[in-house]
């Protein structure tokens, strides 16, 4: 039987030139998703899939990250002055979530430049890359069923999203075969952001992914691709079409992303995830009704 993942990276040290200038001194990761950083809806996720091991990859500005999950003794104090144990343990919450560590790129020179900063942590097993700005919605299942099909098949594996064929040009998209599990395709080839019109298929890499520790010999001779930075999908694309390690699979997603790097599926995010809150769901869903009732 394979042995149990643990390991998780998460890369946070990008320029997050989209949201500028809110990214200005802040990381993207940072930006609240109703009352939570992204950053922490991630965390909770690698949590709950059974990742405790969390190495977190920053840049410029990583002091809010390390921040948010460490202790604030004067915050603290204060709560406990005045007896407010509910936002205490809302406090006490992302402190003692996980055992976090950081290692900083330096030069943001891509994603797969990134996660090769994270091979002496990780070492010679397989392990999760969750992107800090990509929020899985926690009502639908991804990163456990991608652990279990990396075990299963001994394999790298990816997240896929079925998008519009307009949209493929923001991705890396894959070329696939079908296995005989219908949320399951073997992956034969990957092209990051290919031109309009020239996509392999609709289907697109997210934000999750589960590799083998063979990504980061690749990583190591990598050229830079796509807007001149090494990207994972390169490196991705070598192991698929070689079929090396075990080559890579795709778990096709169908529930709920939300990608908080893009300031309209920001907004998104924020009220779809207040709308079904039980503390403003309430008041918010007839606000929202009226809102958009009186919208030509
Ligand atoms: P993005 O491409 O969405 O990040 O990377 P970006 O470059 O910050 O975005 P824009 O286009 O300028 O707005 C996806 C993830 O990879 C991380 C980012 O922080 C994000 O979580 N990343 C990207 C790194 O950690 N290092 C990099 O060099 C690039």
């Amino acid at each position: 039987m394979a042995s149990k993942i643990t390991k998780a990276v998460i890369p946070a040290a990008g320029l997050g030139t989209r949201f500028l200038p809110a990214t200005k001194a802040m990381p993207k990761e940072m930006l609240p998703v109703v009352d939570k950083p992204a950053i922490q809806y991630v965390v909770e996720e690698a949590v709950a899939a059974g990742l405790t091991d969390i190495l977190m990859i920053t840049g410029r500005n990583k002091n809010a990250l390390e921040n948010h999950f460490d202790r604030v003794g004067e915050l603290e104090a204060t709560l406990e002055r005045k007896g407010d144990t509910e936002r205490l343990e809302k406090v006490n919450y992302s402190t003692d979530l996980a055992d976090v560590h950081y290692v900083r790129q330096g030069d943001p020179k891509g994603l797969g430049h990134a996660v090769l900063r994270a091979a002496m942590h990780v070492g010679d097993v397989p392990f999760a890359v969750l992107l800090g700005d990509d929020i899985i919605d926690s009502r639908d299942i991804l990163l456990s069923r991608m652990i279990d099909v990396q075990g299963e098949r001994n394999a790298s594996v990816v997240a896929l999203l079925e998008v519009d064929p307009s949209q493929t040009h923001m991705y890396g998209i894959a070329t696939v075969e079908p296995t005989d599990d219908p949320d399951i395709v073997h992956i034969t080839g990957l092209v990051e952001k290919p031109a309009a019109g020239t996509a392999p298929s609709n289907l697109a890499v997210i934000g999750r992914y589960v590799l083998r520790p063979e990504i980061f010999g690749i990583l190591e001779h990598t050229a830079p691709g796509k807007g001149g930075e090494i990207q994972l999908t390169d490196a991705l694309q070598e192991l698929a079409e070689n079929d090396i390690a075990g080559g890579v699979y795709g778990v096709v997603f169908r529930g709920r992303r939300y990608d908080t790097g893009d300031r309209l599926d920001y907004i998104k995010a924020i009220v779809q995830l207040a709308v079904d809150r039980d503390d403003l769901g309430k008041a918010l869903r007839p606000w929202l009704r009226d809102f958009v009732s009186k919208m030509d």
